[in-house]
C-alpha cells in the first residue's frame, strides 16, 4: 500500500518521540521535510540550536558539515546525517595540507573559516563565521590580517564592508550560488521594477552591489516577513521563495534562475528520515577526539565573538 505524505509525516511524528531524535532541517529543505523537523533554520541557528537540544539523537537534514558542527557542539549525543552522500561542494573544497601551506604564506594572518567548512579543515582555522555573523565577527576580531576561507564571494564582501583590515582571499566557492550572473538580476529586476532584491553573500560582489539586503536565509526571510514591500526577488536557493510564497500568499517572491538548486539539499526525502527512524541505521557522524577539541575552538571562537 502506498503511504500518503501525511501518513508518512505523521508516523515520522511518532517515531521519532518515541526514538528520542530531535530533527534539526536547513532551511534549504522542502517544505514536506520542514513540517516535520523540530527546527528550522540557518546555519547559525543550527549550530546553536544543536547545541541545546535535550535528545540523545539528532538528525541532521541538511549537508554534511552542519552534522559535524552539531557533533562538534554535542559530542555526546549520536548525530546522523539525512543522507550520506549530502555534501556541500564549497566545504569539500579544499584539503587541510592545502590550507596549512597557505598559512606558511600568511603567518601572521588569522585564518577565519566560512562553517561551510569540513571538520578537519575547522582544526587548523582560528574562528568560524556562517553568512549571518560573517562581518559582525570579523569587525569584532583584535587581529587585522585575516585570511578568510573558503569563500571568494563572501570573503570578497567581508573585505569590502571592512577595509580596515587585510583580507586575504583563496579562489574557493558555491557552485550555485558562484553562478549567478549579474545579468540575471538585471532582467528579474526589469520584469518586476517594483520588487525589493534580497541576496545571499555567497553571490559574487556583481550581484550583490544590486541588493537591497544582503545576508544569511534566515535574514532573507525575517526580512521578507517583516517588510512593508509587496514583491521580493530572492537571490538564493530557490526553496527560499516556495517557503517564503506559502507562508506569505498575499507577497510575490521571483526567483532569479531556474538553476538556482542545491543539489545535495535536495537529496533527502521524507521516506529518508522514516527508513532511518524505522532500522535507527543511518550516516552517523564520527569525528575522534582531536578533531572534535580543536573544531570545538574555532566554534566557540564565533559564539563568543558573534
Ligand atoms: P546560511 O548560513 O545562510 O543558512 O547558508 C548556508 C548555505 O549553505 C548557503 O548556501
Ligand atoms: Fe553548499 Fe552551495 Fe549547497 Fe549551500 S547552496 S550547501 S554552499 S553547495
Amino acid at each position: 500500500m502506498i503511504m500518503k505524505i501525511r501518513e508518512i509525516q505523521d508516523e515520522i511524528l511518532r517515531l521519532k518521540n518515541e526514538k528520542d531524535v530531535c530533527i534539526l532541517a536547513h532551511s534549504y529543505q522542502t517544505p514536506d521535510i520542514c513540517e516535520i523537523a523540530d527546527f528550522v533554520g540557518d546555519s547559525y541557528a543550527l549550530s546553536v540550536k544543536a547545541q541545546g537540544v535535550q535528545n540523545k539523537n539528532v538528525l541532521m537534514c541538511g549537508v554534511r558539515f552542519m552534522a559535524e558542527t552539531a557533533k562538534i557542539l554535542s559530542p555526546e549525543k549520536r548525530v546522523f546525517l539525512s543522507h550520506k552522500d549530502a555534501g556541500c561542494p564549497m566545504a569539500e573544497q579544499f584539503t587541510k595540507d592545502y590550507i596549512l601551506a597557505h598559512k606558511k604564506r600568511f603567518p601572521d594572518h588569522k585564518i577565519v573559516a566560512y562553517i561551510n567548512t569540513t571538520a578537519e579543515l575547522k582544526t587548523v582555522c582560528d574562528v568560524c563565521v556562517t553568512s549571518s555573523s560573517a562581518l559582525k565577527i570579523v569587525k569584532n576580531m583584535s587581529a587585522d590580517k585575516i585570511l578568510f576561507i573558503p569563500d571568494i564571494n563572501l570573503g570578497s564582501y567581508i573585505a569590502e564592508n571592512c577595509p580596515e583590515k587585510d583580507v586575504q582571499l583563496l579562489r574557493g566557492g558555491c557552485p550555485i550560488h558562484g553562478d549567478i550572473k549579474e545579468e540575471e538580476v538585471l532582467s528579474a529586476k526589469k520584469e518586476h521594477p517594483e520588487a525589493l532584491f534580497l541576496v545571499h553573500p555567497e553571490c559574487a560582489l556583481d550581484v550583490t552591489k544590486h541588493a537591497d539586503m544582503v545576508g544569511s536565509t534566515k535574514d532573507i526571510m525575517d526580512f521578507a516577513r517583516q517588510s512593508d514591500a509587496s514583491e521580493f526577488i530572492i537571490g538564493t536557493e530557490n526553496s527560499i521563495a516556495e517557503h517564503l510564497s506559502l507562508e506569505m500568499p498575499e507577497k510575490k517572491f521571483y526567483t532569479l534562475s531556474k538553476n538556482f538548486i542545491c543539489p545535495d539539499m535536495k537529496l533527502t526525502t521524507l521516506t529518508n528520515v522514516l527508513d532511518f527512524l524505522k532500522t535507527g541505521k543511518g550516516e552517523e557522524i564520527v569525528l575522534d577526539e582531536d578533531t572534535l577539541a580543536k573544531a570545538r575552538h574555532c566554534i566557540d571562537e564565533m559564539l563568543r565573538l558573534g
